[in-house]
């Protein structure tokens, strides 16, 4: 059977990317090696939150999407779509593995007048010093010549609704000006806008920036946040105050550290490339640093807080951690700042349980843990680490002997509170 579009890669990206794309029409199948995904998008299940499996089951049903482990569909195609993951190793280095072994299987169905665009975040080079000789080599064929090749960043954020992969501008570099032009007609028959840059290595490099950018403005406050707490000053307030300049200043909240598998990830991907150059990005590390030492000093704020409101220490209290999930009102605990906050209380000796309505049980970090019931008063504190829509922080803030508010997420009342202690 003949689809436009083959999407490598079934997860956060792939599955909202098919969806835009058979929305406008196309018929997309996901090449996913991942068995039960496969037959759970064929069932029109979805895994992904930003789809609902109504509107996934709709287009499945009209044959706009299906799912399959074999690669062998890539050979009806016109476009492929590689969004795979790109982590870094336990070393911390870019680990292109995934991406490489698939290009292999690409090439090997590789055709005259074939699109490979990548999306995955990586480092400037990758798309021309990785993916084309592999292709080249697997099939054959010359990029440009006979077939286009070309980067285009995922630039999605997961649960947010008021900008989402169709709305996003998408921005494409391609390894040549007929590569780009390919790769930009592609996208603006589903998307709303294309932004042409005139290389790969220009839109890899523009995806970094954008999460560089956001991982360097946290640090700022994070660090704020902690001189903030020797002055004796709020930093919430502050950052409230600095965000009514109507030009010159963009908002960013202090938090217990970074999460997801961007933002405190893809920073390193250009690190470890500038090596290359002999350049040190040293906002990077900077940065990298300060936001990674904000549990171990959220840590001191829960004790501080037992210590001078309960005359308690950590070892021996008992601590509900509210909210997991790397995010308010998603599922996803990769890389969670909550993760890494539970085990330095649990080192510190603290009995520490968790609740989150998005989370039920998780088991990561060396840690198994399920959800229990959000029960405040049950507790010596409780600890606001993600701050989700749909919790009553006025009714936690009366019922729980001690809150330590790492969100603002208790605003006012929690302000007013001697018994609220914030980051
Ligand atoms: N999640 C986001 O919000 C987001 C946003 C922008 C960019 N990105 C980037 O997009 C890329 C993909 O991220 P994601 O969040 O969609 O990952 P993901 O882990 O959600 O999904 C990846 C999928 O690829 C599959 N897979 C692994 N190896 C495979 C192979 N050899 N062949 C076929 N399928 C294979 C996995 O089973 C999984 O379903 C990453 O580079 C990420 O950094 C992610």
């Amino acid at each position: 059977m003949k689809r436009d579009v083959a999407i490598v890669g079934a997860g956060y990206v792939g599955v909202p990317l098919a969806q835009v794309l058979a929305d406008a029409g196309k018929s997309v199948v996901l090449v996913d090696v991942d068995e039960p995904r496969v037959e759970q998008l064929n069932r029109g299940e979805s895994y992904v939150e930003d789809v609902s499996s109504e509107e996934l089951g709709r287009l499945v049903e009209a044959g706009l999407i299906s799912a399959t482990t074999d690669y062998d569909v890539l050979r009806d195609v016109g476009t492929i779509v590689i969004a795979l993951p790109t982590p870094l190793s336990r070393q911390r280095e870019p680990d292109l593995g995934i991406v490489v072994r698939a290009a292999g299987e690409i090439a090997k169905r590789l055709h005259r007048g074939h699109l490979v665009v990548l999306e995955s975040t990586t480092y400037p080079g990758t798309t021309r010093e990785q993916l084309l000789p592999v292709l080249e080599a697997g099939s054959g064929l010359r990029a440009g010549g006979d077939f286009h090749l070309a980067f285009s960043p995922e630039r999605v954020d997961p649960g947010r609704t008021d900008w989402t992969t169709k709305t996003v501008p998408k921005v494409v570099g391609g390894i040549d000006a007929e590569s780009t032009e390919a790769a930009a007609a592609f996208y603006a028959s589903a998307m709303d806008s294309v932004h042409r840059v005139s290389s790969p290595e220009a839109a890899e490099l523009t995806k970094l920036l954008e999460n560089i950018f956001r991982s360097v403005n946290i640090a700022l406050v994070n660090e704020l946040a902690q001189l903030c707490d020797r002055m004796g000053i709020d930093v919430w307030e502050v950052v409230d105050a600095a965000a009514t300049k109507p030009f010159g200043f963009m908002s960013f909240k202090p938090g217990p550290g970074l999460g997801g598998h961007c933002i405190p990830i893809d920073p390193f991907y250009l690190t470890w490339k500038a090596r290359e150059y002999g350049f040190y990005t040293e906002f990077i590390e900077l940065a990298g640093k300060v936001n990674e030492s904000m549990p171990y000093f959220c840590r001191s704020v829960v004790s501080q807080a037992l210590n001078h409101h309960s005359q308690k220490s950590l070892k021996g209290s008992r601590i509900l951690v509210l909210g997991v999930a790397y995010k308010p009102d998603i599922a996803d605990t990769r890389e969670s700042p909550a993760l890494k906050l539970i085990s330095l209380l649990q080192n510190a000796g603290a009995d520490v349980q968790y609740h989150d309505p998005h989370v039920p049980s998780f088991d990561e970090h060396g840690l198994s843990m399920a959800s229990v019931e959000l029960a405040p008063a049950a507790y010596d504190c409780v600890v606001v680490v993600t701050n989700h829509s749909g919790i009553d922080y006025d009714g936690l803030v009366a019922d729980a002997a001690l809150v330590v508010d790492l969100r603002n997420a208790t605003g006012d009342e929690g302000r007013a509170s001697d018994k609220v202690w914030k980051l």
